[in-house]
């Protein structure tokens, strides 16, 4: 992939690793949490598309908010620019060195700290593999608010860091909403702890919210506290055919109206994500293989009334097909053949990575206007690359994908600036929920005013003045080098 990785210049501020500081972080970390290890350097410079490639030599792993603070005061004195890594599931090469920053990883720091099953606050580390804290949690019968393809790998600390939005948002809300408090070491080793778990506390500003989303350009995060609602009896998932992108647009109204407050999911993918998936990724079955069709919904209830919610789910099937709403669909019937509807779901992005080079973009669009893009950029490629758009439409989050044999700059020139100037012009947003990263740190006012971006590049100033931490990334080059 030639667009970026190439393009960035090593910031000749920061200073080049010797063997002292080697022997300072062993003095911290003992010798076996400090990875030299050719391989495993590998994979922690490279990211999850295999798009993006670092040259770190050095890979921490601290056990510790303490450690976390010594590593960043000593890199923060000695100039030396560091990457916070988590579970390294980003999709914008945010995660993985640019040049050769150090790597610092949190995976070390995986301990469920409490919970308390009146409220359902969670405390943990930040390097919580998001499916063992969905585990933790059911069997405590609670559920965790978030929920994403990559849950198997991806740590609550990247999921904070990027504000990762995923499959119930539309249900639950973002982590503005359910990380109460969190604890963050800044780069010159500070540990603030905010670690509250209040639902409501209004003393001063509330500077946890700096650090969700904010994509480790401003601190590390090292613990979470995050509300969870309990986990109820009844979850349904139907699976639905469209004949058009109106027809799609009235079902989701008629979802929000109809369903209400037992509506937990709302998610489509289009007839070309459909054939991709069915193509590349082992064990997937269309749900509903009589015929192919233009648009495909998965919408789940989750409600605490078995006989209710399928009444009211019904009622709604049945409103929608006398509608001409869904031309087809098939309501699971049980945990197993819904499974199968998420994993069919769920696998599109490693599907596109089997069928070659991707093109990814994550946009926010008025629900209106969402599929016009992918139409307009069929128009655009002609049969050059195949336009693949799924996504979360409950949220009005588009994932315009843009598949192709293998990279190639020509097609790369139909696609960018064109898919950012128009959602621009739509009023939507460049990243919806996957962050900036390397790959759009300097397409940031596409999405905001340079007010607003010169405001950002003030904080940054404040928490990390040596700019150390994640360099390259969020920010455009304009204000932050
Ligand atoms: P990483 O990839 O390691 O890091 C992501 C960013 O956070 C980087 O900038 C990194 O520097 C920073 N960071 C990581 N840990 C910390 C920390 N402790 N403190 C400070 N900064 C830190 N995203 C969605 O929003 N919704 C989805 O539905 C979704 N689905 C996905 C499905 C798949 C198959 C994949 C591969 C990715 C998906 N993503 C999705 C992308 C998403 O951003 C990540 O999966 C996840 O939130 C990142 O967590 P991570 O631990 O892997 O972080
Ligand atoms: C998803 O919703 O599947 C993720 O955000 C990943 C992607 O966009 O490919
Ligand atoms: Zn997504």
């Amino acid at each position: 992939y030639s667009s970026l990785a190439g393009l960035v210049n090593r910031n000749p501020r920061f200073s080049t690793l010797n063997d002292e500081d080697i022997r300072y972080f062993e003095g911290i970390l003992g010798n076996k949490n400090v990875i030299q290890d050719e391989e495993r350097l590998i994979a922690a410079n490279t990211d999850w598309m295999h798009k993006y490639k670092g040259s770190s030599k050095l890979l921490l792993l601290p056990q510790s908010t303490d450690e976390v603070s010594q590593i960043l005061k000593y890199c923060n004195s000695r100039c030396l620019a560091v990457v916070p890594q988590g579970g390294n599931t980003g999709l914008v090469g945010g995660s993985v060195p640019v040049c050769d920053e150090v790597i610092i990883n949190l995976s070390l720091m995986n301990k469920i700290l409490s919970f308390d099953k009146v409220s359902g606050i969670l405390v943990c580390e930040a390097g919580c593999i998001l499916e063992n804290i969905i585990t933790f949690l059911d069997n405590e019968g609670f559920v965790m608010p978030l929920d994403l393809g990559a849950k198997g790998s991806c740590q609550i600390g990247g999921n904070v860091s990027t504000n990762a939005g995923g499959l119930r948002l539309l249900r639950y809300g973002s982590l503005h909403g359910n990380v109460l408090g969190l604890e963050a070491v800044l780069a010159n080793g500070t540990v603030i702890d905010m670690l509250k778990t209040l639902r409501k506390d209004n003393t001063g500003y509330d500077l946890k919210h700096l650090f969700i989303g904010s994509e480790g350009s401003l601190g590390i995060v090292t613990k979470v506290s995050i509300l969870t609602p309990p986990k109820l009896s009844s979850v349904n998932a139907a699976f639905l055919a469209c004949k058009d992108y109106i027809s799609i647009q009235k079902l989701l109204q008629e979802a929000k109206r109809r369903l209400g407050e037992i509506l937990s999911a709302f998610e489509f993918l289009d007839g070309q994500s459909m054939n991709l998936v069915l193509n590349h990724l082992e064990g997937a079955r269309n749900p509903l293989p009589a015929s192919m069709h233009n648009f495909y919904v998965l919408i789940e209830t989750t409600g605490s009334d078995e006989s209710f919610d399928k009444q009211k789910l019904e009622a709604f099937l049945l409103h929608s097909m006398e509608n001409e709403l869904i031309s087809d669909g098939v309501l699971a019937q049980d945990i197993n053949q819904a499974s199968s509807f998420w994993h069919l779901r769920e696998g599109i992005p490693e599907a596109l990575m089997r069928a070659g080079a991707v093109y990814k973009y994550d946009l926010s669009i008025t629900v209106e206007k969402l599929y016009d893009l992918a139409e307009e950029m069929r128009t655009r490629l002609g049969n050059v690359a195949n336009v693949v758009a799924y996504g979360h439409l409950g949220d009005g989050n588009l994932h315009l994908n843009i598949s192709a044999p293998q990279y190639d700059d020509k097609v790369l020139s139909q696609i960018e600036p064109y898919v950012y100037e128009w959602t621009s012009k739509h009023r939507g947003s460049i990243s919806a929920e996957h962050g900036l990263g390397l790959m759009k740190a300097n397409k940031i006012f596409y999405s905001q005013s340079h007010e607003t971006v010169q405001l950002m590049a003030s904080i940054k100033n404040l928490l990390d003045p040596n700019k150390i931490l994640n360099p390259y990334k969020v920010l455009p080059d304009s204000v932050s080098s």
